[in-house]
């Protein structure tokens, strides 16, 4: 199936590398412009000047999720940039594979600032984007969750509780959103090989052992979760609303 976004401005945040990186790529190349948001310049100045080259329309804004300001800042400078916001996926994040001993109150306050607080500073921040959409719109928000947020596994305690708030909070906004034709929904990945991957599972033998419980028998890649959000991204996902859909090669169920 050929999906389109032609027309539409995509925000991706956390989108200098892994995931996001690789969402606002295939949003560009469905035809959105895409602005990207992330706290790394250097890395999302580079970013923003690959996907140029590719000839897609890119911006590139610095911010931090976990600060509500520089979000809003954020927000003004794409808006400026795009004249309006279409979608909006929220995937900043960061985790520690630490146990519940070695995780200090600092540590536990940051990951969920990040994760959790970061995810509805975004919202809060986009809100005027979206409140005013109709049906005719197609308005999309997209949460790159966790299946920690389902299992418990995977990363830190304060890693999965804030997967898991980040599911409530997807299904509230689902809710308050839904008749404004704004669709939202979340893709809970597991283990996709990126950055964040590489430090929670640094080894080869760990490698080894997660493989082996994956029954499609191989890791996930950031273009698997890239193709599920640009589908939902795009008019023919209409119906799927307020879910949590899992990207685990099987793994989990
Ligand atoms: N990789 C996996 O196996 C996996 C599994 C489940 C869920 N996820 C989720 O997917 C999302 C992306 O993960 P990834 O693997 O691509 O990670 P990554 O570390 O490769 O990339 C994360 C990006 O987010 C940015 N970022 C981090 N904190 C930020 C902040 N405070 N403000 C702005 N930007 C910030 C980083 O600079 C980086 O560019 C995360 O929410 C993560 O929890 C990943």
């Amino acid at each position: 199936m050929k999906i389109s976004l032609e027309g539409k401005t995509a925000v991706i945040t956390g989108a200098a590398k892994g995931i996001g990186r690789s969402i606002a790529e295939k949003l560009a190349d469905s035809g959105a412009a895409v602005g990207i948001i992330d706290f790394d310049k250097t890395t999302g100045l580079k970013a923003q000047e690959e996907l140029k080259e590719k000839g897609y329309s890119c911006v590139f804004a610095a911010a931090d999720v976990s600060n509500y300001e520089s979000m809003v800042q954020a927000k003004e400078e794409l808006v400026k940039a795009f004249g309006r916001i279409d979608i909006l996926i929220i995937n900043a994040g960061v985790s520690r594979k630490h146990t519940i001993a070695e995780i200090d109150a600092a540590e536990w306050d940051r990951v969920l600032a990040i994760n959790l607080s970061g995810s509805f500073y975004t919202v809060k921040a986009f809100y005027d984007c979206f409140e005013g959409k109709t049906s005719e719109d197609e308005g999309r928000i997209i949460f790159i969750t966790s299946g920690s947020g389902i299992t418990g596994t995977g990363g830190g305690a304060h890693y999965a509780a804030s997967k898991s708030g980040q599911h409530g909070l997807m299904r509230t906004v689902s809710k308050e959103f839904g008749k404004n034709g704004v669709n939202v929904n979340a893709i809970a990945p597991r283990v996709i090989v990126t950055e964040l991957f590489d430090t929670l599972y640094p080894t080869e033998v760990s490698k080894e052992k997660l493989v082996s419980q994956i029954p499609i028998g191989r890791f996930g890649y950031p273009e698997d979760i890239a193709n599920l959000a640009c589908f939902l991204a795009a008019p023919v996902s209409s119906y799927i609303h307020g879910q949590i859909i899992l990207m685990d090669g099987g793994r989990t169920y």
